[in-house]
């Protein structure tokens, strides 16, 4: 099967917070906001590997800035790693304000795998190629976050 592109697969969901979407302390709720990356993630993997996938971890999820009612958030993923099974999605969250991305709420690394009917790991059919500097770079990065995973849980966490 031929490689695809990092930009075939890119995915981007917008919300508008609304009042169910705000915390005690009238921010947006964490949960939702991960919910909807984890949602992200999930799209940006079928998008490429095109069956069914589950997530198996998320790292580095950092909230970082808050976001308020009638913000408009967008949440984006792309692809930074095809491993056998497995895919790493970055989804980045932020606010925008007429049409452009103006602040970083929050940023993850998902790791999301490709299943088979009876919830069974199954091989990505595709290859990554990655184009960009940021694209190869963000790569690079991924091959130690994998590293350091099959660590972890070599080590039983
Ligand atoms: C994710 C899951 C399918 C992996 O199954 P498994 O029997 O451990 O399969 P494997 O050991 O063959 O791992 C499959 C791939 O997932 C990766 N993986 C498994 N557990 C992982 C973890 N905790 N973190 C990161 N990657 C993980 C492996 O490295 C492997 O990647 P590779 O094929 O690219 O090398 C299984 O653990 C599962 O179903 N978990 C629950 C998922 C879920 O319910 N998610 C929440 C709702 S969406």
């Amino acid at each position: 099967m031929p490689d695809k592109l990092v930009t075939d697969s890119l995915s981007e969901q917008i919300h508008i917070l609304r009042y169910e979407d705000i915390n005690g302390n009238n921010r947006l709720f964490g949960g939702k906001l991960v919910s909807w990356i984890d949602e992200v993630a999930c799209i940006t993997a079928m998008r490429h590997c095109g069956t069914n996938v589950t997530t198996a971890s998320i790292d580095q999820l950092q909230f970082r800035a808050p976001a308020y009612l009638n913000d408009i958030v967008s949440v984006t993923g792309k692809l930074t790693y095809i491993g056998r099974t497995s895919m790493e999605v970055l989804v980045e969250s932020y606010i925008e304000y007429e049409g452009v991305k103006v602040q970083l709420i929050n940023r993850a690394y998902l790791t999301v795998v490709s299943i088979d009917s009876n919830n069974q790991p199954v091989p990505v059919k595709f290859g990554l190629t990655f184009v960009s500097d940021e694209e190869k770079h963000e790569h690079d990065q991924a091959l130690k976050r994998v590293e350091l995973r099959k660590q972890r849980r070599k080590e039983g966490f």
